[in-house]
């Protein structure tokens, strides 16, 4: 079974507060998401392994550190999963980038795959799918699935505000797939929507209705 990961970090937390409120417009909904998601980088990578290395200073030979094994891989899901790439870019700028693009149907509930162009180098590549929402799961669950089914074999998944029906679906469909969260809460009404959530992550970071 795949683990959950709830960050609890101080500035994570406020911002998401801010990123909640409805009164936050589009500028700044934008702006809060590329923080939280620069703070959620920073968490995630936490367990990335270390090599030693040895580097020449201006005065002398220094015993340090860089990161080794898995390249890593970002992939957004289409359209919200975009607001949060470059906020990890900042701090893994080398990470290569795939697109998933699905859709929910709004009367159905169920993703529909509309484009996946991903590295050619995908099996060797630690990924990381990105979502800021994670509701019944669908798109996850269909975008692992996607992933998976072209090679891909290490997955993590990196969402800002989950509901536990959402949690459930994805650690039934891929029990490998750990979770990365700045908030779980309560539940989804009857569209799909997580309450207490922060509405459609879309529309809100691309001023669309
Ligand atoms: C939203 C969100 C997720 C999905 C979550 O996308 O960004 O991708 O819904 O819901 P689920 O867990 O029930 O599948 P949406 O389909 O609204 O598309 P958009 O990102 O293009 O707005
Ligand atoms: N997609 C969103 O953007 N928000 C939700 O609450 C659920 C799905």
């Amino acid at each position: 079974m795949g683990k959950v990961y709830v960050f609890d970090h101080p500035l994570i937390q406020h911002k998401l507060t801010y990123i909640r409120n409805k009164e936050t417009g589009t500028k700044e909904f934008r702006e809060l998401i590329d923080e939280v998601a620069s703070l959620m980088a920073f968490e995630i990578t936490r367990d990335l392994p270390l090599k030693d290395v040895e580097v020449e200073t201006p005065v002398g030979i220094a015993r340090s550190k860089m990161i080794a094994g898995k390249k890593l891989g970002l992939v957004p899901i289409l359209r919200a999963g975009l607001g949060m790439v470059d906020g990890i870019l900042k701090l893994i700028p080398a990470a290569k980038v795939g697109h998933v693009g699905l859709y929910r149907d709004p009367e159905t509930l169920k993703p529909v795959e509309y484009y996946v162009k991903l590295p050619k180098d995908i099996e060797e590549r630690e990924l990381i799918v990105i979502d800021p929402m994670l509701a019944t799961g669908g798109s996850a669950v269909e975008a692992i699935h996607a992933l998976k089914k072209r090679g891909a074999n290490h997955i993590k998944l990196m969402c800002l505000v989950a509901a536990p029906e959402g949690v459930e679906a994805v650690q039934k469909a891929h029990s490998d797939v750990d979770i990365y969260l700045a908030a779980m809460d309560d539940k989804l009404n009857d569209k799909g929507y997580i309450i207490p959530g922060l509405g459609d992550a879309g529309d809100r970071l691309f001023g669309t209705k």
